[in-house]
């Protein structure tokens, strides 16, 4: 009987003219739909996301692949040292490290990370090595940082001047009490969908500044800081990573636009869920983006101020988030 369904609906697929393998396992989308998506298509959280999706978007609008365009569009905020909370100029943590935490995922699955590295201007490549020529998802530390020498990366100190004196003033006044969310923009989070219909993403980030030693967040950890399921779409995260972790955000919000919601529903659903499961999330910022198959695009997040960067054939603009609360 199941085989008979199944071929039944092979047959309809190919009446449909589906060829994509992924379509073969999403019934619900009709012709009609597809031909309306607009692809490429890249969201990237923040600001910073403008000129990382200008990156991209050289890839993605030859036709490249998502994953080279997500790894290349967040490499630009990672190399930027006037950002304060990604890869080289981020705000070191309280003992004057500057940690970097990042991962990347592909549309067949595949996803690497590295956590806690010390410098190396751009993790994410490492995490696509980790990936691509290791049975292992993540490294850590000392040990990612060696595999990142021995394959050709090189070390930098990532501590720039400014950097350095804001922590020495920091350490005036702070008593060593870390602060929970100082900047209220952190992490570059990029999700793609390129022409031949997949996804990809990436997520980068310094943490938290003046973070505890050793600390690690949500963006190395595949599925709470990024997701992507090809049948599906795609989603990352931005903010306290220790809210998004707990909900296993991302991987949260594939799973509710599997089950028909938007991508703009199943985020709030996600900050819904974030605020139901904390006793409190005063002074505490965590946005969500995410991508469906049909090529819409959203994001939430738990107080105003969130936004982020879109590019497609027709546009290139930063969207603000919809949000539960006003700082
Ligand atoms: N979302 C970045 C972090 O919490 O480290």
């Amino acid at each position: 009987m199941r085989r008979r369904k199944f071929l039944e609906w092979a047959a309809l697929s190919s009446f449909l003219g589906f060829s994509n393998k992924s379509w073969a396992t999403s019934p619900s989308l009709g012709q009609e739909e597809c031909k309306k998506w607009e692809k490429p298509l890249v969201i990237s959280t923040w600001n910073h996301g403008m000129d990382a999706n200008a990156a991209a978007w050289e890839l993605l609008s030859k036709g490249g692949k998502a994953l080279d365009a997500v790894e290349k569009g967040v490499m630009v905020t990672e190399s930027d040292p006037t950002n304060r909370s990604v890869g080289i100029g981020g705000t070191p943590d309280r003992d004057g490290h500057v940690t970097l935490d990042a991962c990347i995922m592909n549309e067949e699955g595949d996803c690497g990370s590295v956590a806690f590295l010390e410098d190396i201007e751009n993790p994410i490549a490492v995490a696509r090595m980790v990936m691509e020529k290791t049975p292992h998802v993540m490294l850590a530390g000392k040990g990612a940082q060696l595999f990142a020498l021995q394959n050709g990366f090189e070390r930098k100190d990532l501590l720039i001047p400014e950097t350095k004196a804001a922590w020495e003033k920091w350490k005036k006044t702070s008593n060593y009490e870390t602060p929970v969310n100082i900047e209220n923009h952190d992490t570059i989070g990029m999700i793609a969908l390129d022409q031949a219909g997949d996804f990809s993403g990436a997520c980068t980030t310094s943490g938290l500044a003046y973070k505890m030693h050793g600390r690690v967040g949500d963006s190395p950890i595949i599925g709470a800081s990024l997701f992507v399921d090809n049948e599906v779409g795609a989603a990352c995260a931005t903010g306290v990573g220790e809210m998004v972790i707990r909900i296993v955000g991302s991987h949260l919000i594939v799973e509710l636009m599997r089950q028909g919601y938007s991508p703009e529903k199943a985020c709030k659903k996600a900050i819904e869920r974030i605020m139901a499961k904390h006793k409190s999330v005063e002074g505490q910022q965590v946005g969500f983006l995410a991508i469906d198959r049909k090529g819409r695009h959203g994001g939430y997040s738990i107080y105003n101020g969130f936004n982020y960067a879109l590019r497609t054939p027709e546009r290139n603009e930063m969207v603000e988030t919809k949000y539960m609360k006003k700082w």
